[in-house]
């Protein structure tokens, strides 16, 4: 029998237009699953690493026999994997020579404002230097306010590490135009490692694989389908323009490649999940060619290691969050395909991905009953205050129906105002779906809607699934650094049309 909460979340969430593919789309579980390359750095000496990205236009074959056009960090999509140790310190210089401004954040990273990828410090494409006082509202290089631009042809993202060590990701996020741009490919994976968790025994190596889930749609020319931005398009409540609600393609991608399949041991595998689509929500089940559903055993959240694991049979997770997730492949006989699919797709969307398990091998990992010893644990009485935000639709305006508390994006706007160190609650509410998310500080899910968090609620996290008409209670710490910062709904589409606010710690 279902609990109660599993059975509050079978309900449906999916909002949005699923553009349909105009290329023929290959069979599932025939092309092999793609792994990111691991970034090599330029430079490893005086106690920091040093990397370089050049963000360009690269083309793929994503689909077998059509050429695909990207928007790439380094020519690739995902961009190229960086792997850290917690609390040594990283440089990452990103050049721009894509046809548009960038912006680079570090998803989940505790990162000083400066390298934090605020939305209007813009990396301008190389060798096209503009000023902002030049930029044209509503041109594809608008900004709304000039005096916060900052411009630069290549820049120096500085990011510390010191931070529990977990699936960081980078991605895109100019103001207005961040959906569009990780669309077209500009998303790539971080990790952070520390001795403590390579202690745990957990699998790794080959048996620990990174899956960035991400949907897509191809036009006839083997482009990424993307409806044009159209300001006169509105949005009132009932009555939603498809894709304001958010943008869904019909292609299911991992790791770059569609309903891709891997080879694995009858052995346990590390699965570091992260669902970079901009609009979709997934739950993910492991099912065996008999039917049978494997556990998924939830080890960290977000914002790294559980403090014990957790069992799951099917995972939701919704835009940006992460899971790290272990799974026996040791009683699947071999030569069999174990199916990842996603109870919340249906016809296409609802596969993802396939593991071949192809031979016996012997198994050293484990899962140990306690992963970690660090989790702030923050009281509701710790809490110097509370806020509330709603996450609702509201009138189209410049290109943005989307707000929070009844208000569009503003940068030059102060939302919240707290002082570092303050502990807070936030009470978050939503009309529809809005996987929230704040920049710089891990959080805790206290509640929904008066009732106890669900299962996958568990450990410190950075996105939070709002569902529809939920009311969820977070709690946090602003610690690390003081500056301005962001929270916002990471449905990309969302948050390009203005469900987004200001964070400022003095
Ligand atoms: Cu994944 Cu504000 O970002
Ligand atoms: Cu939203």
């Amino acid at each position: 029998g279902l609990s109660a909460a599993a059975a509050l979340a079978r309900r449906p969430s999916i909002t949005g237009a699923e553009l349909r593919s105009a290329v023929p789309l290959p069979p599932p579980f025939q092309v092999p699953l793609p792994i990111p390359a691991v970034l090599k750095p330029v430079s490893a000496s005086g106690g920091a690493d040093r990397y370089e990205i050049t963000q360009r236009e690269a083309s793929a074959e994503i689909l077998p026999g059509v050429t695909t056009p990207l928007w790439t960090y380094g020519g690739t999509f995902p961009g190229p994997t960086i792997e850290s140790r917690r609390g040594r310190p990283v440089t990452v210089t990103h050049r721009n020579e894509l046809p548009v401004p960038t912006v680079v954040h570090l998803h989940g990273g505790r990162t000083p404002a400066a390298s934090d990828g605020y939305p209007t410090d813009l990396v301008l494409p190389g060798g096209r230097q503009q000023h902002s006082t030049h930029m044209g509202h509503g041109s594809e290089h608008g900004m709304r306010d000039p005096r916060a631009v900052v411009t630069e042809l290549t820049r120096d993202y500085t990011f510390p590490l010191d931070q529990r060590p977990t699936l960081l990701w980078y991605h895109d996020h100019r103001m207005d135009f961040t959906a569009p741009a990780i669309w077209r490919g500009l998303a790539g994976l971080h990790l952070v490692r520390d001795d403590a968790e390579d202690a745990l025994g957990l699998p790794a190596g080959p048996r620990e694989l990174p899956l960035m889930i991400a949907d897509r749609a191809f036009a006839a020319d083997g482009s990424l389908a993307y409806p044009a931005l159209d300001p006169t398009l509105r949005v009132r409540p009932g009555v939603r323009e498809p894709y304001l609600a958010g943008v869904l393609g019909d292609v299911i991608l991992v790791n770059g490649a569609p309903w891709p399949v891997h080879e694995v041991d009858a052995a346990r595998y590390r699965l570091r999940i992260l669902n970079a689509s901009n609009a979709r929500h997934y739950e993910l089940e492991a099912v065996t060619g008999d039917g049978r559903r494997l556990d998924l055993v939830q080890i960290g959240a977000d914002q790294g290691l559980l403090a014990a694991p957790v069992t799951h049979r099917l995972l939701p997770i919704a835009p940006a969050e992460r899971y790290d997730v272990v799974i026996d492949f040791s009683g699947v006989p071999t030569g069999s395909l174990v199916r990842v699919l996603n109870r919340l797709g249906s016809g296409r969307t609802g596969d993802v991905m396939a593991f071949r398990v192809a031979r016996a091998a012997a198994d050293d990992s484990r899962i140990p009953a306690r992963l970690s010893t660090d989790l702030p644990e923050w009281r509701r009485s710790d809490a110097v205050r509370v806020r509330d935000f709603s996450f609702r639709a509201g009138q189209m305006h410049a290109g943005h129906g989307w707000l929070i508390g009844g208000l569009p994006f503003d940068p030059a706007r102060a939302d919240v105002t707290t002082r570092l160190g303050d502990v807070e609650v936030w009470r978050l509410v939503a009309d529809v779906h809005h996987p929230v998310h704040l920049h710089l500080a891990g959080f805790r899910v206290l509640s929904r809607s008066g009732r106890a968090p669900l299962a996958h609620d568990a450990g410190l996290k950075d996105t939070v699934s709002l569902r529809p008409g939920e009311a969820v209670e977070i709690i946090t710490r602003f610690d690390g650094y003081r500056g301005r910062y962001l929270f916002h709904c990471h449905n990309a589409e969302h948050e390009d049309m203005g469900m987004m606010a200001n964070l400022e710690i003095i």
